[in-house]
């Protein structure tokens, strides 16, 4: 078909490409190829790309992605999946794209909830609808990338045609996520006739996985102190533990610490255990402090047995060492204007997170007030940091602070009623741009929470509970509220 001179040319072409250079050379010769007119014109697709996000990683690629499907020509349009509807999906005509983590065991980040039970009770055709699927995950988790994987399975038992496989990406996805756009964007190329690259793509990784980051590059660390915060009378034993270690290790208020234990009798490898790290990085560089309650349960022989993680932390003396890595919430942030107010609601060891909160706003001398919610079993033994927090409301640190003791009244207290009796400040505050966290129990206590702000939003901002629903979702997408829970 071709001369030995055009042949030539195009060996000669080829052997100088890059992988990634010759991925773009496919898609472009599709394009050209598909293009009658013979030059290069948008495609008139609209590149669909839906995500699900917990911590912000999933947030963080699909905005790449609007990016590099620009660059090679690609009008896109990046929406939550809370905010569209499987009867827009199906009705789509535009390819698609879903970008979904995976969180607690196998769930659906939180956020995705409502379309993920439309999805597994969905009962419709998507035969219109062509579609690929990117997961984030951990490995070390037993239902990798579930979340990603069942929407494959639903879309694909309903009729949809995957145009490009699914890609089911590990913690070291920011290493994979060039490759996967670039394959990505070729494939989509052939689906949609072509595209017109501004520039060869040149698709960055999102992050770059800095050692300390996952669990597969972990770091040293070596305790350098473990107390116990609670006082004799409690029924608790919850250990604030200071961690050593050497090098630059650039992590933020917010993030979590993951402890990797020691093999299991049958040499597996636990799942590493998450605790939300309770310092500020610009307070105690190379240390991370946590606040971590020790789980006990009653044994078949009557002994007491030990959570592993809390366990293994709990006997660790000073001196003693480990291994962890720094797992991000990207979500989970102070606001970057610190001139905007933020509330806090963190009971028992939920507590951590605003520890380092306030410790950071206190350095970067925040304009905005800080209000922290904080809840226990009783005031005399378990107001953890409370000289802390007393230290941090005299030099102004902490603007207030409201706290619930469980058990030292007839009736039991907890943060959401104080929320609640405070709702009118509360509501004041969000309508002036506050941002509101909730770190601890998943359940019951950030299900009060949230049905309590409901409410407070109901009575206090004049909304349906539909719209104040609507609100705090809104609130959430600009994260503005967020959790980090149990
Ligand atoms: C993002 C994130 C942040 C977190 N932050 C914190 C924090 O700041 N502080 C904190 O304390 N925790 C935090 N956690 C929770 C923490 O990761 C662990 O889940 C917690 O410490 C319990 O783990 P464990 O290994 O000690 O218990 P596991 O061994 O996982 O056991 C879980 C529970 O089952 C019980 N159990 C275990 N074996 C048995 C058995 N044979 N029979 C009966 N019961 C049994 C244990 O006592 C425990 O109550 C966080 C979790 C996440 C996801
Ligand atoms: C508390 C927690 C639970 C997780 N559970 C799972 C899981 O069950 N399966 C999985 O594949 N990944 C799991 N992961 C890993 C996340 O999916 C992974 O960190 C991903 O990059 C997060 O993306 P996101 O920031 O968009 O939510 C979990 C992570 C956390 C913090």
């Amino acid at each position: 078909m071709l001369s030995d001179k055009q042949q030539k040319i195009i060996d000669d072409l080829w052997d100088g490409l890059s992988a990634q250079q010759r991925a773009w050379i496919g898609g472009y010769l599709t394009g050209r190829a598909s293009d009658s007119a013979g030059a290069f014109a948008t495609s008139n697709a609209t590149l669909q790309i839906l995500y699900a996000t917990e911590t912000g990683n999933a947030k963080t690629v699909a905005q790449a992605l609007v990016k590099s499907a620009k660059d090679r020509g690609f009008k896109s349009k990046l929406t939550p999946v809370n905010k569209i509807t499987l009867a827009e999906i199906v009705a789509f005509k535009d390819p698609v794209v879903f970008i979904s983590s995976t969180h607690g065991e196998g769930d659906p980040p939180e956020m995705a909830h409502k379309f993920f039970d439309a999805l597994k009770a969905a009962n419709t055709s998507f035969a219109q609808v062509n579609y690929a699927v990117l997961g984030l995950g951990d490995r070390a988790y037993k239902e990798f990338c579930k979340a990603a994987a069942d929407i494959d399975k639903t879309l694909s038992a309903g009729g949809a045609k995957a145009f490009h496989a699914t890609t089911l990406l590990d913690v070291d996805y920011a290493d994979h996520i060039a490759g996967w756009s670039d394959a990505f964007l070729t494939a989509l190329s052939a689906l949609v006739g072509h595209a017109t690259p501004k520039t060869i793509a040149t698709v960055k990784s999102t992050s770059s996985s800095t050692v300390g980051f996952t669990r597969l590059t972990p770091l040293e660390g070596t305790i350098v102190e473990s107390i116990i915060l609670n006082d004799k009378d409690s029924a608790k034993e919850t250990y604030h533990i200071e961690i050593a270690f050497d090098g630059n290790l650039p992590y933020a208020a917010g993030d979590a610490a993951g402890i990797l234990l020691p093999k299991a009798a049958d040499g597996s490898d636990p799942t590493p255990r998450l605790y939300s790290i309770a310092s500020a990085p610009s307070v105690h560089p190379n240390q991370v402090h946590l606040t971590v309650a020790l789980a006990k349960h009653t044994q078949p022989d009557g002994s007491t047995g030990f959570g592993l993680g809390s366990g293994y932390l709990a006997q660790k003396k000073i001196g003693d060492k480990l291994q962890f890595y720094i797992q991000r919430n990207l979500r989970f942030r102070l606001p970057e204007d610190s001139s905007k107010d933020i509330i806090m609601v963190g009971p028992g060891t939920g507590i951590a997170p605003f520890r380092a909160f306030v410790q950071e706003r206190a350095e970067q001398d925040a304009s905005g007030r800080n209000w922290l919610f904080f809840g226990d079993q009783h005031a005399h033994c378990d107001f953890l940091y409370q000289a802390e927090w007393q230290e941090a409301l005299a030099g102004g640190a902490l603007t207030k602070l409201d706290v619930a003791f469980s058990r030292d009244k007839k009736h039991k207290v907890y943060v959401q009623h104080k929320m609640q009796e405070r709702g009118k400040e509360i509501a004041e505050w969000l309508e002036g741009g506050a941002h509101f966290y909730v770190c601890g129990a998943k359940s019951p206590m950030s299900e009060d929470v949230e049905k309590t702000l409901i409410d407070i939003i109901v009575q206090h901002l004049g909304k349906s509970a539909e719209a104040a629903q609507a609100y705090l979702a809104d609130l959430s997408e600009q994260d503005r509220y967020v959790k980090d829970v149990y």
